[in-house]
């Protein structure tokens, strides 16, 4: 059964290796960035452990703007043992189902090469609403959004 749940400090050395497998050099975060997501020191960073049956299998961390109508998608990543096995999609598709009740949209940012995750996106309804010209530094990235 997927589940998920807050993260804690308890979690980080789990979120740092599954960061480590999952993303390059360039885009991934450094062990103070995971701190600060967890920490929330604003109250607007939301970072969810995701379970399978109490097994953790990836993370995830949106950060809420401050007109508090739209929300972020900011990190997101199955271990790669578990990918491929609609985990990914039941953990957003459950999350999406929360955030509908509290937000008027959600949006995020992606590479334009990472087919496995445009294709996820998409499968939920995300439209691609802008390229971002250099936005990886070494490529583009899409601006996908989802209206509640
Ligand atoms: C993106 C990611 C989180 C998806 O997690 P996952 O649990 O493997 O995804 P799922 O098994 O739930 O797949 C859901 C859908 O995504 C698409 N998808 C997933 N993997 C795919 C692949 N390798 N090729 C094509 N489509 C793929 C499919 O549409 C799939 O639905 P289907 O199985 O009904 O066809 C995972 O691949 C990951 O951690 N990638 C590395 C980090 C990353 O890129 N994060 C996103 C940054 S924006």
């Amino acid at each position: 059964m997927l589940t998920y749940r807050k993260a804690t400090f308890d979690d980080l050395s789990f979120m740092i290796e599954i960061e480590k497998k999952s993303f390059n050099d360039i885009d991934r975060f450094e062990s103070y960035q995971i701190k600060h997501f967890i920490k929330n020191p604003h109250n607007s960073i939301i970072t969810d452990i995701i379970l399978i049956n109490e097994n953790k299998v990836g993370w995830a961390t949106f950060f809420t703007k401050r007109d508090q109508n739209s929300i972020r998608l900011y990190t997101f990543c199955i271990d790669p043992i578990y990918r491929g096995k609609g985990y990914g999609k039941e953990y957003l598709k459950s999350r999406l189902k929360n955030f509908s009740t509290k937000f008027k949209k959600i949006f995020l940012e992606v590479r334009q090469s990472n087919y496995s995750a445009i294709t996820l996106y998409q499968s939920l309804g995300f439209k691609t609403t802008r390229i971002l010209k250099n936005y990886y530094l070494n490529e583009d990235g899409i601006k996908m959004e989802l209206y509640f």
